[in-house]
């Protein structure tokens, strides 16, 4: 005989329950309670199948149907006893399916081990944290081809090394993100399937000598196809490494660009202006508007890059099939998954109601010698010089107006001829910010004209 608190479900051959400690120490229930409606979606999956193949009756596998239902209605409004002896949610699930339905109930696990079960009901969690990234990623780039089109025409400095360098515009920036968060997508799309194939029938790791149909389990729960190889199947956790890396190349771009939104917001910079919103004030400093949303998109990639170490040391050198160390997987998917989603929104909503100051930006475009490389570009255009030299000149030229205190469109035409005697009036008309944007019309540059094109490009990409 056993002792009566040696665990129901595994305790044969235990004359005596575990530990308080050891219990602690195993438990995953309060964590992989998540994954509820995706352990009895592929609880369901099975039981169908299993009488499908004749392995158990038709009225016992309406019977677990059914009684599955009535303990995904109880689990969704809260009246469920989730039990920490009971370990995790395959074990809690089974265990209330058979107080209400009595013996059928055992047959469930039938050619099934939590082996293939765990990496089912997470593969599935982690499917739907895949379309949610991609649904986010979406949206924010909705809101940014809303700021590109408002600002195709808006003059701005770009930086080098966050020294003005030439002027852009805003559309272009903001296109610039586009790209970024458009890669995003792309890779979790790629993942996506790459991991959707089916571990269900694995069972513990050798595959099981009943006729089962994986095909059918893995086609009623949307997955491709079946995992091809059972040891395979309940070891590998790439789908959910593959979602952290991905989810760390996406929080660094969220981080990157909440950096330049909190420069940009500052009263030195005033490039734009975050929406009440989206940020906060000081609790003691009543002038003070923060952009605490951006700062904490700035921090995300923290704990996501975080759980991406983490669980490539947890799985690093681990020998095939299962091992309980893959139990703390779940956890910094969860956690990443949950950030990553916040940020997403909160950068969305940060960019649809953030406005450019279009003076501010201007008037930064037009400093710092912005327009060198214009002035060089025609010395080599209209002079013939050979780029070098037209560099050297203008450098000359950048010097005597910095010398004067004066930008280099407030040069008058003879201090320019000083310089160099062949220059003309023309010149001027280069060393506009306006005129320096709309000449760069190479592709993917920022004159208007060719963000246009990039915009209406990736309107017909989301459409
Ligand atoms: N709670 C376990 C996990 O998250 C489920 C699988 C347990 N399998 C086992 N052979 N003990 O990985």
């Amino acid at each position: 005989m056993t002792d009566k608190s040696s665990n129901a479900m595994w305790g044969g051959r235990f004359a005596a329950g575990p530990d308080a400690i050891m219990e602690a120490i195993n438990a995953s229930i309060g964590f992989d309670k998540r994954m509820y409606a995706q352990d009895i979606a592929g609880s369901r999956a099975h039981a169908a199948m299993l009488a499908a193949t004749g392995i158990i009756t038709d009225k016992d596998a309406e019977a677990i149907g059914e009684g599955l239902l009535t303990v995904l209605s109880e689990i969704e409004s809260g009246n469920f006893p989730f039990s920490t002896a009971l370990e995790d949610i395959h074990m809690n699930v089974e265990a209330r399916l058979k107080d209400i339905i009595g013996e059928p109930a055992g047959r469930l696990h039938t050619a099934r081990s939590r082996n293939d079960q765990v990496a089912t009901d997470f593969k599935l969690w982690t499917r739907e944290q895949y379309d949610a990234a991609i649904q986010g990623l979406e949206a924010l780039i909705g809101a940014l081809l809303t700021q590109a089109e408002a600002g195709v025409d808006t003059v701005m400095p770009g930086f080098t090394h966050l020294q003005v360098a030439q002027p852009v515009t805003w559309g272009h920036h903001m296109m610039a993100y586009v790209e970024m968060f458009g890669r995003d997508i792309s890779r979790f799309k790629d993942a996506r399937a790459r991991m959707n194939e089916s571990p269900l029938g694995a069972a513990a790791l050798a595959g099981t000598g009943f006729d089962i149909d994986r095909h059918m389990t893995a086609e009623a729960l949307g997955f491709d196809r079946p995992a091809a190889n059972s040891l395979d199947a309940v070891s590998d956790r790439d789908f959910a490494l593959e979602f952290l890396s991905c989810s760390t190349i996406c929080a660094m771009h969220l981080s990157r660009f909440a950096e330049e939104l909190v420069i940009w917001s500052s009263a030195q910079f005033r490039f734009v202006a975050l929406s009440d919103r989206f940020s906060t004030g000081s609790s003691i400093m009543p002038q003070k508007k923060n952009p605490d949303a951006a700062e904490l998109i700035r921090a995300k990639i923290g704990r996501i890059m975080g759980a991406m170490v983490a669980l490539f040391t947890v799985m690093k050198g681990l020998p095939l099939a299962y091992s309980k160390d893959m139990q703390e997987d779940k956890e910094q998917v969860f956690d990443a998954a949950d950030h990553l989603m916040l940020a997403l929104a909160a950068m969305t909503g940060m960019v649809s109601d953030m406005s450019a100051n279009t003076e501010e930006l201007r008037k930064a475009a037009a400093s710092g010698f912005s327009t060198a490389t214009d002035l060089a570009d025609w010395l080599v255009r209209e002079l013939n010089l050979p780029f070098r030299d037209a560099h050297h000149v203008t450098g000359a030229l950048v010097a005597l107006a910095e010398a004067q205190g004066c930008d280099l469109p407030e040069l008058s035409l003879e201090d320019m001829q000083g310089v160099h005697a062949d220059i003309t009036a023309a010149v001027f008309d280069v060393l506009t910010v306006e005129n320096s944007v709309s000449s760069r019309m190479s592709y993917g540059g920022t004159a208007p004209a060719q963000v246009r094109v990039q915009i209406a490009r990736w309107k017909e990409i989301l459409s």
